[in-house]
């Protein structure tokens, strides 16, 4: 049944499309390795829409609870993230109670390492993806796991980027892997340094967003930037 709604106009009486309630664009953060910033990424994505005034909560599906436990040691005058933990088995259901926080306008999803070992599950989150982020460090090991994973990833049709993590720029390895990725896929432009202050906001539940000084704030603007774009949302700070 169509959404409507009646409206008076100059006395008579017509019936019009009401608004309809926005369906939450979903962002997964997935790669074929761990280590790559899956977590890092979903975090410091999250805490970005979240100052930027977008409803945005994650998902986390890896059973190490490593976002959900960056949650829990997040201070308490922090901007409320909610944050569902469901195991990638329970997808349906992760996705029922994400839906159930309210009305937002991103879901940004968290997955295990080692996703090719549970390929059906993947696909069916995939499915739901409106956009798919594939984190990966410029070393020779994970760029052969990611493009792997990526090509699993176009074959599902799902619109998705690389985005180099962990870069050392002045290594020659930062221009081969750039390389590499763009002949298996599409590159997310920004790359986000290694910056121990990305590290260490990991562990005091912050985004580098909400760390004074912290290094890494441009490269992280950037990916945001680029992921939201993509995904198509509009950011409100941007108004
Ligand atoms: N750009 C970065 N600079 C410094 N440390 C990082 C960066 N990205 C991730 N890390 C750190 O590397 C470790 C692994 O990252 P994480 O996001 O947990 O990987 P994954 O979720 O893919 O297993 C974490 O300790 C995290 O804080
Ligand atoms: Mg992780």
């Amino acid at each position: 049944m169509p959404n409507t709604a009646s409206r008076k106009r100059r006395g008579t009486t017509e019936t019009v499309a009401a608004p309809s309630p926005s369906i939450a664009k979903i962002l997964v953060c997935s790669s074929g390795k761990g280590g790559s910033g899956k977590t890092c990424l979903t975090r410091n994505l999250a805490v970005f829409a979240a100052h930027a005034g977008l409803r945005v909560a994650t998902v986390d599906l890896d059973p190490q609870r490593g976002l959900t436990n960056w949650h829990a040691v997040r201070p308490e005058d922090a901007v409320v993230i909610p944050n569902v933990a469901v195991p990638l088995s329970d997808l349906q259901d992760a996705m029922r109670q994400a839906r159930a926080l309210g009305e937002l306008d991103l879901i940004i999803v968290d997955t295990p390492p080692g996703v090719d070992a549970s390929p059906a599950e993947m696909r069916q989150l995939l499915l739901m993806a409106d956009y798919v982020l594939v984190p990966t460090g410029q070393g020779a090991g994970d760029l052969r796991s990611v493009t792997e994973w990526m090509a699993f990833i176009r074959r599902e049709q799902r619109p998705s980027a690389f985005v180099l993590n962990l870069t050392v720029r002045s290594a020659g390895s930062f221009d081969r892997a750039k390389q590499r990725l763009i002949e298996a896929g599409d590159l997310c432009p920004f790359d986000i340094r290694l910056y121990e202050s990305i590290r260490v906001s990991d562990e005091v539940g912050l985004g580098v967003a909400e760390m004074k000084g912290a290094n890494g704030l441009s490269d992280i603007r950037g990916v945001f930037t680029f992921a939201m774009h993509a995904i198509g949302l509009k950011v409100p700070a941007d108004d």
